[in-house]
């Protein structure tokens, strides 16, 4: 199973601000930055509950027919998500993935702050595409967190765009 993550960040590492707030991003999305190219590999989308309750915010539901898998510990209402394809899960990653992979899915995509966090201290995730973002927002929900141990990266490409945008692929070294 590939594991990938593709988020946007500002430079001080968050990805929202402490409301949930997105409004530091660009707008739209800003500039095409490789999002459709890779949300076009991907079997299903693993989001923390935090973020599917974002989403819900931000309109007709954003993820199309693609396999949507909420996470969450409690309960979860999907029925706002009309027209989606989701379910609910919940438990380790690594059961999560196994679940997934039961099931046939070869690529999951992660999202959602404590969600990826998770899933790398699980030591579940091989791949992380990080767009930066050009703004300070000072404090925010982090990207990244604590980690039992280092996990290294192989920094496979940089791609910057005119927008100020600046996109790292990072690898995990296993
Ligand atoms: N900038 C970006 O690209 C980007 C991308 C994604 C999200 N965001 C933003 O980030 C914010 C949300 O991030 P977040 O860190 O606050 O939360 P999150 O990761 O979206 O959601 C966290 C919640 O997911 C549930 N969860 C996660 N792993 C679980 C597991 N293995 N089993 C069961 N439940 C699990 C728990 O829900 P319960 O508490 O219900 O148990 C947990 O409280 C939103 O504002 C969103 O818009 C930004």
């Amino acid at each position: 199973m590939m594991v990938s993550v593709f988020v946007g960040a500002s430079v001080d590492g968050f990805i929202a601000r402490p409301s949930g707030d997105l409004d530091w991003l660009p707008e739209g999305g800003g500039e095409p930055h490789g999002y459709h190219e890779f949300i076009a590999t991907v079997d299903a989308i693993v989001i923390g509950r935090k973020t599917f309750e974002k989403v819900l915010t931000l309109g007709p539901w954003f993820y199309g027919d693609k396999r949507v898998v909420v996470l969450s510990t409690g309960p979860v209402d999907l029925s706002p998500a009309k027209g989606a394809v989701i379910e609910h899960m919940a438990g380790p990653p690594a059961e999560i993935v196994s679940q997934l992979a039961a099931r046939g899915a070869h690529h999951l995509y992660v999202d959602g702050g404590v969600t990826i966090q998770r899933f790398l201290r699980a030591g579940l995730v091989n791949r992380l595409i990080i767009t930066r973002v050009p703004v300070l927002i000072g404090d925010g929900i982090p990207l990244f967190g604590s980690l039992p141990h280092d996990v290294r990266l192989h920094h496979v490409a940089p791609r910057d765009f005119p927008s100020g945008l600046l996109q790292s692929e990072y690898h995990v070294v296993v």
